[in-house]
């Protein structure tokens, strides 16, 4: 998993509501927020941008994986924290979509972790593994 790396779930899931207030989600109304933290203990947050042609739309967690990438991480992914808003849908946790799984995932393997994924919901975080979210994942192994 993350090699010990200690989790502070708290700060993880406040550094993830704090890029939600950046989102800019006008179409949906549905901002989400991201938060990656590395072996480091540095923490990269993102945050949903939508666009006009609403199919362009970017989910946090790529923006947050995108902006680590560009700053030249290449692993050490020890968790992720997602949030949604808190008062909408059902108040079920909020999960990674299916494109985002993926995107997460060329991290981890790149980085041979098996991050811890909180999923933040209004009155409960569900955490699990993103080996259970997607299992038997193409990854940049299948392609060496
Ligand atoms: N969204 C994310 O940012 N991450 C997800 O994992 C699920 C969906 C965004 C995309 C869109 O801007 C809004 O949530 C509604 O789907």
């Amino acid at each position: 998993m993350g090699g010990g790396t200690k989790i502070d779930a708290n700060s993880l899931i406040g550094a993830a509501h704090n890029a939600a207030s950046k989102s800019y989600s006008p179409y949906s109304g549905y901002a989400v927020g991201a938060a990656l933290l590395f072996d480091d203990g540095a923490v990269v947050t993102g945050t949903n941008v939508e666009n006009a042609s609403y199919g362009l739309s970017l989910c946090a967690e790529t923006i947050a994986v995108s902006k680590a990438m560009a700053d030249g991480v290449r692993g050490g992914l020890v968790a992720v924290a997602v949030t949604g808003p808190q008062d909408s849908g059902d108040g079920e946790p909020i999960t990674p979509c299916g494109r985002c799984r993926q995107v997460l995932n060329e991290l981890a393997q790149l980085g041979e972790t098996d991050p811890e994924i909180l999923c933040v919901g209004s009155d409960e975080v569900r955490r699990m593994p993103l080996s259970q979210l997607l299992p038997n994942a193409f990854g940049p192994a299948h392609l060496t």
